[in-house]
């Protein structure tokens, strides 16, 4: 690399969603673990209101952990696009002298959930022509909404589970119907808002007392909710990482531990022993081997790049296998199972956010040479 500048790489971390802390967390991970030789980092943090903010003001969002970041190089630099959402616009900062398209070589947004995994942010920088790490904006939609994520997988022939989609609409209309036509999938049944994460809203129901109470809640987050018939014994995970020719990682598995009856919320963010990552999965080859594919094949029927982890459910005897759903940004805190998938498989961090980087590098280089206009033969 001698002679070479140093790749200015943007981490966006924060954001208006539930899922804002484990951000900061993930971002604090990569921007410890990015190799320094090669990247200058260039710090953007987004406060719960949507405001964003540069290097120094970004870093005090990390808060107690700032410190130990206190070596990042100040570089000077700005972002052409800041969004202001108290003017509804996209503007430059104040001395607009530092607005300077390109003023980033790449963007790794290490954003969970609405207003960050969902194609809003990936929008923003495709305007501004800025490369980014992951998904672009149809595969990050996709992503986000598990109803259209089923319904391309069903199409690629990938195994998901029973369910039915309820609107808010169709609920208000006849109520009664909905949920007659949901006991039909048998109980248990996982209901859930279409787009959201961190298990929020998530309600396992056993019969049919509980479901009006489990649509009603899910409503609260969602204009639509799934209802899906419960596949319940194993959940699997696979880190997938390219883009045209993506790889798969070895095969994780989230034992849920103690009174939780599922990977809830609770289980997840708050009881500290309400489950544990093991890597790799105890898994005949076989099994193991289907998982992957089976990743690979999600990856493409999604349209993602760069990375995703994919999540399955199976029945104890393997016999049933479904892909779950799919997470553009996976998280990268220190304990996560993205990275921890890639470690397992001979690709430690550092190396991974290498890739990662030259992969969005890739991508976008490839996108630059495509034609947009076309001048018609007179
Ligand atoms: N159909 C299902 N069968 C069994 N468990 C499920 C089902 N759907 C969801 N769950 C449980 O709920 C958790 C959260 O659901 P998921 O669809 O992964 O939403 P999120 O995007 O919030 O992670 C899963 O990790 C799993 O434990
Ligand atoms: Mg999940």
């Amino acid at each position: 690399m001698a002679g070479r500048r140093k790749l200015r790489v943007g981490v966006l971390f924060g954001g208006r969603s539930g899922e804002h802390e484990i951000s900061l967390r993930s971002a604090l991970t990569v921007i410890s673990a990015i190799d320094r030789a090669r990247y200058d980092v260039v710090p953007i943090g987004i406060s719960r209101d949507g405001r964003w903010y540069l290097e120094t003001d970004a870093l005090k969002m990390l808060g107690a952990a700032a410190p130990r970041l206190a070596a990042l190089k100040r570089t000077g630099i700005a972002v052409s696009l800041l969004p202001y959402p108290d003017h509804r616009a996209l503007v430059a900062p104040a001395n607009g002298r530092a607005a300077v398209r390109g003023g980033l070589d790449v963007i790794f947004p290490v954003l969970h959930g609405t207003f960050g995994e969902d194609g809003t942010v990936q929008g923003l920088l495709d305007l501004a022509g800025i490369p980014y790490v992951g998904a672009g904006v149809l595969g990050s939609a996709i992503g986000m909404d598990k109803d259209v994520q089923k319904r391309l997988l069903r199409e690629a022939g990938l195994p998901v589970v029973r369910y039915m989609a309820i609107t808010d609409a169709d609920y208000r209309d006849d109520p009664a119907a909905a949920r007659r036509q949901a006991a039909r999938l048998g109980w248990p049944v996982f209901v859930k808002p279409n787009a959201l994460g961190s298990s929020i809203g998530v309600t396992r129901v056993t019969g049919p007392r509980g479901l009006a109470r489990a649509i009603e809640e899910a409503l609260r987050y969602d204009r639509k909710v799934l209802v899906e018939a419960a596949c319940e014994g194993r959940e699997l995970e696979c880190a997938v990482l390219g883009n045209q020719r993506p790889a798969a990682s070895v095969v994780g598995e989230i034992v849920v531990r103690g009174a939780h009856r599922f990977y809830s919320y609770e289980s997840k963010y708050v009881d500290e022993h309400g489950a544990a990552i093991e890597i790799p999965a105890r898994l005949p080859a076989r099994a193991a081997n289907r998982i992957r594919a089976l990743a690979i094949r999600a990856f493409t029927a999604l349209e993602l790049r760069g990375m995703a982890r994919v999540d399955f459910l199976a029945k104890p005897d393997l016999r049933e296998i479904y892909v779950s759903e799919v997470n553009t940004i996976p998280g990268f805190t220190a304990i996560s199972m993205y990275p921890k998938l890639w470690e397992a498989s001979g690709l430690p961090l550092k190396g991974l956010l290498d890739r990662l980087i030259a992969l969005a590098l890739e991508d976008h280089r490839a996108r630059s040479r495509l034609k947009f206009t076309y001048q018609p033969r007179l």
